[in-house]
């Protein structure tokens, strides 16, 4: 890479001949590989079928190097999933594993890609030995139509083979069109021009500083986003929700509600129908707008086989689908549904069991945004039959049935 300028006279490269026809330049091909040259080459304007066994070239190692970068790239997914989600910060998503091989088959595809993507391109370069500013051909005249109309053969003199005449009497031997000597090129600089490898070193340099603002961001706290690059209308004179205000009187940003507003669409008269109370108090009984039959019943079951038998199980007893999984997950944060059939529950007001389905009770998310008014009541009522039907005794049964059962 170094400007090394040689001493004394140019020295011999090696030699080059040139064909008129692909032909002529593969059987001259298949002479040389059969001398056991190494370091030699041909040169042609466009692919030449069967060039590759006439110059002995064996597949190329690229593949299997793209297969172990590709290896790489999937272990390093596997192993940054498992650290970030499983060790470093436990992703707690009820009954969901923490290492999960299908959430992250994206990361796995993706690193996958990019190693192999890169590794290929990368190892190609190499191979290739590129880059290569000049080559000593590039100022023979004649070569230049390599690109046009004519064959090329050259064979370098750094060859263990080579030998000045021997070699030339080779190529003598397979009627070139003409044959040269390749001297040392004096006249221009060697190696890579010194503004590239300036630029390229910066370049490398400059990869570096990523790294050092990550561990300077690891090291340091500040409140503000670290780099804010694109602006945009961040920062504003408005007031935020939560932030307190320097001009009202109270000092909160967010104004109360007017007593007595009411949206649009949640006039919610009916205390029993909407609220599940009855003078304040917990209905125990079904609101009368509110139709209790078998259609009510039917409703019920289909609302509760839907949004509460996935947890609660199909009779109730508090074995879901979902409960069962995260129990053979033995995930250790999982809170198991209740039984609905118990004793407490039975004797819980309609109205209580009504608001607790609409807002949730503890570790039980809410589901009035799901489920209407009209069908959270005929849940309930179609738990009611669950518990009776899950305490049932043979007094239950009508006389004339009782036959059936054991
Ligand atoms: C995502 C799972 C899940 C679904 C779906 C679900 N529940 Fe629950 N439910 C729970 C869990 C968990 C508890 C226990 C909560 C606790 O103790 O922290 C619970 C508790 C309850 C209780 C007992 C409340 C108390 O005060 O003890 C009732 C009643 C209930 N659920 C009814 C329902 C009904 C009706 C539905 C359908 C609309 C439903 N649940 C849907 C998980 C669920």
């Amino acid at each position: 890479m170094a400007a090394h300028r040689p001493e004394g006279p140019p020295k011999l490269l090696g030699v080059v001949a040139e064909y008129e026809t692909p032909t002529a330049l593969v059987h001259a091909a298949e002479k040389v590989r059969d001398a056991g040259f190494q370091h030699w080459d041909t040169y042609t304007p466009f692919p030449i079928h069967g060039i590759d066994p006439a110059m002995g070239i064996r597949p190329t190692r690229l593949p299997w190097i793209v297969l172990c970068a590709g290896l790489t790239g999937l272990t390093t997914a596997a192993l940054l999933q498992w650290w970030t989600n499983a060790v470093d910060y436990p992703w707690v998503i009820s009954g969901k594993p923490f290492l999960s091989i299908p959430a992250s088959v994206p990361v796995y595809f993706e690193l996958t890609v990019l190693f192999s993507a890169l590794t290929a391109l990368g190892a190609m370069i190499v191979i290739n030995g590129l880059p290569e500013p000049h080559h000593p051909l590039d100022l023979k005249e004649r070569f230049g139509r390599a690109t046009d109309d004519r064959f090329f053969l050259y064979i370098q003199a750094r060859d263990p083979k080579f030998d000045e005449s021997a070699t030339r009497a080779l190529l003598e031997s397979t009627h070139p069109e003409d044959l040269d000597d390749v001297m040392e090129d004096q006249s221009s600089p060697a190696g890579l021009p010194r503004p590239l490898v300036i630029g390229l070193a910066a370049l490398v340099c400059a990869a570096i500083v990523p790294f050092v603002l990550f561990v300077q961001a690891r090291q340091t706290m500040t409140d503000q986003p670290r780099i804010h690059m694109v602006p945009d209308m961040d920062f504003q004179l408005k007031y935020k929700t939560q932030k307190a205000s320097a001009f009202f009187a109270d000092g909160r940003t967010v104004r109360p509600q007017e007593p007595a507003t009411i949206a649009v669409g949640q006039l919610d008269e009916d205390e029993h129908l909407h609220h599940g109370r009855v003078e304040g108090e917990y209905a125990r009984t079904f609101p009368s707008a509110l139709p209790v039959d078998e259609a009510a019943m039917k409703r019920g079951q289909t609302q509760y086989d839907i949004f509460c038998a996935p947890c609660h199980g199909l009779s109730g007893a508090g074995d879901g689908i979902v409960s069962r999984r995260a129990q053979d997950k033995e995930q250790s944060m999982w809170v198991p549904p209740t039984n609905l059939t118990q004793g407490y529950l039975r004797r819980m007001p309609v109205g209580q069991m009504y608001e607790l389905i609409g807002k949730g009770v503890r570790n039980m998310p809410a589901y009035g945004p799901q489920i209407s008014i009209e069908d959270r009541w005929r849940i309930v009522l179609y738990v009611r039959a669950l518990q009776r039907a899950g305490n049932a005794t043979i007094e239950d049964v009508p006389a004339a049935e009782r036959g059936g059962l054991n």
